[in-house]
């Protein structure tokens, strides 16, 4: 019956949970607002609000799991990859929470944690799955052979898709983080309305950068200073750019998962809130005959439920990590 208090400050979303023989009873994550006024995350700015957050941000963990923090047995942290100013805040309060309670400290990947949240409720997928992890900072079809056994058959050549949703949001003057708003705006919108091109990229890999600059023109060269531009307009641009995007992610997930064989398919990371990409997902599946596995949207963004189940599972292994465990701002899965 392992008690698992983990930490994740990856970015800048501060978040502690705590969880008992595999089972996620808390899940509190603090968000920085200051980052809007810059229309993205300052670095600087987020290693001290996690400073100031993280301390209460444990205690409302242990409040609403109903679990005293003396009954620990192990702190489990993300230690890459992320900003390097942020992970140093929750590393440091990891180990020390373990210092003081003379408890082991676990490390955890925060790619593979993203696809681990998917044993956090009853609903599992079986191995071996294919997750398309899309985030702020990664675009990556992982095989999951196994808890700590992934490999990544296709990934972004440039750009993440999260990355070209913030930046085309920003571009239409909408406020940060823009993922959410292009999703809202889109619901009200026709994804037919325009038409931006799929990039032609081998493999499974993925290529944003050129799309992004597409839609960058397109915004240039119709919608700044054009009073004729309405806001219907505005919501038939974000439901054709999010359709794209959708549709270049899933056409390679499709692809290989036909290579390789897998019936179990899976998203994960922040993007995979999105409400087109989570339909149009389903729909595929429906369609193959495959399982589809979407997680609850408060595992999709960053949260430090998914460390707390990365956790358990290295806890039974019996994987524990040294006081010396330094971060990383590149950790491959
Ligand atoms: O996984 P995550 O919380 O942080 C990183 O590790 O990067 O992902 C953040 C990304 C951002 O690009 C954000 O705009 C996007 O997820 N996002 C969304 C939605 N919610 C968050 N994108 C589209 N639709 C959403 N509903
Ligand atoms: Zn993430």
């Amino acid at each position: 019956m392992p008690v698992i208090l983990a930490i994740e400050s990856s970015c800048d979303d501060t978040s502690a949970s705590v969880c008992v023989d595999g089972k996620v009873l808390s899940n509190v994550i603090a968000n920085q607002s200051i980052h809007e006024a810059y229309g993205g995350v300052v670095p600087e700015l987020a290693s001290r609000v996690h400073q100031q957050n993280i301390v209460p941000a444990v205690q409302q963990a242990f409040a609403k799991a109903k679990v005293s923090k003396n009954d620990v047995d192990a702190v489990a942290f993300t230690r890459g990859p992320g900003l390097l100013g942020s992970l140093l805040v929750g590393v440091s309060f990891a180990k020390a929470f373990a210092l003081a309670k003379n408890v082991p400290i676990i490390e955890v990947n925060h790619m593979q944690a993203h696809v681990l949240a998917h044993f956090i409720g009853d609903n599992k997928p079986s191995f071996p799955f294919l997750c398309l992890t899309v985030s702020g900072g990664h675009t990556q079809i992982v095989l999951v052979k196994d808890y700590f056994d992934m490999e990544v058959v296709g990934q972004t050549l440039d750009d993440a898709a999260g990355e070209a949703l913030d930046k085309t949001s920003k571009i239409l003057g909408l406020p940060y983080p823009g993922g959410p708003l292009i999703d809202r705006n889109a619901r009200l919108g026709n994804r037919e309305a325009y038409y931006f091109p799929e990039p032609q990229i081998p493999g499974f890999d993925f290529s944003f950068s050129g799309l992004k600059t597409s839609i960058l023109y397109f915004i240039r060269d119709n919608v700044a200073q054009n009073p004729k531009f309405t806001e219907e307009n505005i919501n038939d641009i974000c439901a054709s750019v999010e359709y794209r995007i959708a549709t270049i992610l899933l056409n390679k997930l499709k692809k290989a998962a036909l290579h390789y064989g897998v019936k179990d398919i899976a998203l994960a990371g922040g993007v995979s809130a999105n409400t087109g990409l989570r339909l149009g997902t389903k729909e595929m599946c429906e369609q193959m005959g495959w399982n589809c596995f979407i997680p609850e949207m408060q595992y999709c963004t960053d949260n430090a439920g998914m460390i707390a189940i990365a956790g358990y599972y290295k806890y039974l292994k019996g994987e524990f990590a040294d006081q010396g465990v330094a971060p990383l701002a590149r950790m491959p899965i």
